[in-house]
């Protein structure tokens, strides 16, 4: 963001020293923007390793960082089941908020969260740092260009490798806490990508399976998708692969276009974008390489959500986008577990507006 969009150096919590260091480090580029006062864990030692080094205070205790009127944000790296409560008590103390994925553990929350967030004044980001990168930019470019046409299919492959150690940590692998599996925590942003280039989805079916991990959640899955407008999306996941690969094709009218295999920030790669008609492919090259990325990934985010706090249109990832997001992966799960096509939105009488997984306590 130029410093003439600055209003004012946001004052930041960060909850939670896991990716929360990665935050702070994407808050560390963004020093006209923000200044991070405080980083809060209940491990104290967590906390410290990652502030000390830039002379950041740390805290165990969220009330009392709550209660500070010195700060403006408060960014949620909580496990997930700890989202919504925190979120909910941040925007009551008259805080920005900005929380990891996945929002909250059902769409009831969501609409709850959204309730209270309409009644603060405040604004809520929920985490989508996938989408902030020169190749989504490059992407956005030409959709903005008329050059990509109506979407027509996508596919998409979250083939990650995670095991025991991953799952050491006591909160992953539950639906208690971690809420859901691969689909909920890991595709997710690859999902959001879809819905970003291809709009809404209107009726997905599905197939999860638990197959490389001894966990109670989905570790692998098979997902159709028709978006709204009429496009058709297939998702493949797993978190048994040999690495980690992230790969996107998405098949416009006019533009095929290929990500790379970059697993956590797919938007920094090199996409390859081939027009169908040949004669297409120098205006589309142009329009490419016109693009120019300053920040990327978290920082990217952040940036945008600076600029929005300025009071400027900024390409933000909003609230309804993060209640979507979790409406979507409630759709799958119903889909999974009832064999059927599942359109949205989700029916609010259903088990599954209510809950991820409302018959998890049940024997199989
Ligand atoms: N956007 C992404 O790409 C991405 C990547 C990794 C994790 N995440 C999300 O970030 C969140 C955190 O994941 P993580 O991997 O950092 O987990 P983690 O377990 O490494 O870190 C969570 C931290 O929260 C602390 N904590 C727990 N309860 C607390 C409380 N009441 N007060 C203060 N601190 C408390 C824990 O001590 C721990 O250090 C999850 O929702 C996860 O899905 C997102």
């Amino acid at each position: 963001m130029t410093s003439a969009l600055k209003a004012k150096t946001l004052s930041v919590a960060i909850i939670g020293a896991g990716i929360g260091a990665e935050h702070l480090q994407a808050y560390l580029q963004l020093p006209e923007s923000f200044r991070v006062q405080v980083v809060c864990d209940l491990d104290d030692r967590k906390a410290s390793e990652i502030s000390s080094p830039h002379g950041i205070a740390v805290s165990a205790n969220l009330l009392d960082v709550m209660a500070d009127p010195s700060i403006d944000l408060i960014d949620i790296c909580l496990p997930p089941h700890l989202h919504f409560e925190v979120a909910v008590q941040a925007l009551k103390a008259g805080k920005h908020v900005i929380c990891e994925k996945p929002l909250v553990s059902s769409v009831s929350e969501a609409d709850d969260l959204l309730r209270v967030l309409a009644q603060s004044g405040k604004q809520l980001f929920p985490v989508f740092q996938y989408r902030y990168g020169p190749a989504t930019m490059q992407l956005q470019a030409l959709i903005d260009n008329e050059l990509a046409g109506r979407p027509f299919a996508a596919s998409i492959e979250t083939h990650w490798n995670r095991g025991a150690d991953y799952y050491s940590v006591p909160w992953r692998g539950t639906y208690a806490s971690e809420q859901g599996g691969a689909v909920l925590c890991h595709a997710i942003h690859n999902h959001d990508l879809l819905c970003r280039f291809f709009g809404p989805v209107k009726r997905v079916s599905a197939m999860t399976a638990t197959r490389v991990n001894p966990i109670e959640t989905e570790d692998c899955a098979s997902i159709s998708f028709e978006m709204l407008n009429g496009a058709l999306a297939s998702s493949s996941i797993t978190l048994g692969a040999a690495n980690d690969t992230t790969r996107l094709r998405f098949c416009f009218e006019n533009l095929t276009v290929e990500s790379g295999t970059t697993p956590y920030a797919p938007a920094i790669d090199n996409w390859v974008f081939t027009a169908r008609e040949k004669e297409s492919q120098p205006d589309i090259d142009r329009v490419v390489s016109a693009v120019k990325c300053e920040h990327f990934g978290y920082a990217g985010f952040f940036d945008a959500i600076a600029e929005a706090l300025s009071g400027h249109t900024a390409n933000i990832v909003s609230a309804t986008e993060g209640r979507q997001s979790i409406e979507l992966v409630s759709a799958v799960y119903q889909a999974a577990k009832e064999q059927r096509t599942v359109t949205l939105p989700l029916d609010t009488n259903s088990d599954f507006y209510h809950s991820l997984h409302p018959f998890s306590g049940e024997q199989s």
